[in-house]
C-alpha cells in the first residue's frame, strides 16, 4: 500500500532541487499534486512529466491572490487539499552585512525574506480553509541554517530561523486541526539561486565552484546530500498514518552539519 494513495499535495518551487523530487516521490506514493511555479516552460515541463496526476500554476509566492489560486485550481481539480508544502526559496550566497551596501543590504533583505518568509505565510494562510475541511496538514522546508551557522550569511540564516519559529508558533495555534512540520535540510545540490536586488538571480548553487567538495568537507556524514535524500521525509510527514502524532517537530537531514566536527576532523 502506497504512503500517499488518493492524498492531495501541494508544492511551492516545484520545478527544481528539493520541490521537484518531493513532487516525484508523493507521485510514486499516490498522490495528486498541486504545483506553482514561476515560467510557462517550468508548466510544460512538469505538465509532461506527471500528465494528469497534476495541476501547474504559474505565479510568485509573494503574491497571495497567486496561493489562492493555487489551492482553488488544486482543490476544484482533485476535490480536497490534504497537505500544503511550502518549499520555494532563495539564498544569500554568503552576502555579508559587513561588506554590503546598506542600500543593497535593505532590498536584498526585503527580497529574501519576501520570499522565504512571506510566501511560507501566505501560502498557510490561503490553504488553512481546505486544510482544516480535510484535517491535513502544512510542511516547510527549513534548513540546518535553521540552527546552526555556516549555511549561508546573516539574512539567509535569520530568514530560515524565522522559518523555523513560524513552523513551531503556527503548529501551536493551528492544533487540533491541522498539523504543521518541517524538514531541515543540509546542503543539497540544487540550482538554488539568489535575490536579484543583490544580482544572484542566475546565481546557481549546484554548479558553484568547488561546491560539493566544500559541503563535504564541513558535513560530518562526509557528502553533499542530493534532493532525494530528503524526499522521503517529507512524505513521513504527510503521512496520517506514519506523522499523525508529530506537529512542532522539525526534522533535521543535514549529515550532521549542526553537530559540528569532531576534533580529529578538519
Ligand atoms: N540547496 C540547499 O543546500 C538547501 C539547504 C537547506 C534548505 N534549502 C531550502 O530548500 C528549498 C528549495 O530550494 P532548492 O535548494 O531545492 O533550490 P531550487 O532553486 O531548486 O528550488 C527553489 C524553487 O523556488 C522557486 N522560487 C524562487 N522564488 C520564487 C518565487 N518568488 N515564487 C515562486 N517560486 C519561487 C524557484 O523557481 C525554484 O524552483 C528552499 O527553501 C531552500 O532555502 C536548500
Amino acid at each position: 500500500m502506497m504512503k500517499l494513495q488518493d492524498q492531495v499535495a501541494i508544492i511551492t518551487g516545484a520545478s527544481s532541487g528539493i520541490g521537484l523530487a518531493v513532487a516525484k516521490r508523493f507521485i510514486n506514493e499516490g498522490a495528486k499534486l498541486g504545483l506553482l511555479v514561476r515560467t510557462e516552460k517550468d508548466a510544460e515541463m512538469l505538465n509532461e512529466t506527471f500528465g494528469d496526476k497534476v495541476i501547474v500554476t504559474i505565479g510568485d509566492v509573494r503574491n497571495y491572490s497567486d496561493n489562492e489560486k493555487l489551492v482553488e485550481s488544486t482543490v476544484n481539480k482533485f476535490g480536497k487539499l490534504d497537505c500544503f508544502i511550502g518549499n520555494a526559496g532563495i539564498w544569500d550566497y554568503m552576502s555579508a552585512v559587513n561588506t554590503t551596501d546598506a542600500k543593497l543590504l535593505e532590498s536584498g533583505y526585503r527580497e529574501l525574506f519576501d520570499i522565504n518568509l512571506l510566501g511560507y505565510v501566505l501560502g498557510a494562510k490561503a490553504s488553512l480553509a481546505a486544510l482544516k475541511e480535510s484535517k491535513g496538514s502544512m510542511i516547510f522546508t527549513a534548513s540546518s541554517s535553521s540552527y546552526s551557522l555556516g549555511g549561508g550569511g546573516p539574512l539567509y540564516v535569520a530568514s530560515k530561523h524565522a522559518v523555523l519559529g513560524f513552523i513551531r508558533a503556527l503548529a501551536w495555534e493551528s492544533a487540533p486541526d491541522i498539523r504543521v512540520n518541517g524538514v531541515a535540510a543540509g546542503g543539497t545540490l540544487t540550482p538554488l539561486s539568489g535575490p536579484s536586488s543583490l544580482g544572484l538571480e542566475d546565481a546557481n548553487l549546484e554548479t558553484s565552484d568547488g561546491i560539493e567538495e566544500m559541503i563535504g568537507a564541513m558535513t560530518p556524514l562526509k557528502f553533499a546530500s542530493k534532493p532525494e535524500d530528503h524526499a522521503g521525509i517529507f512524505a513521513l510527514l504527510a503521512s496520517r498514518e506514519d506523522g499523525k502524532y508529530m506537529t512542532g517537530a522539525v526534522i533535521l537531514s543535514d549529515g550532521g552539519i549542526g553537530l559540528g566536527m569532531r576534533p580529529d576532523q578538519k
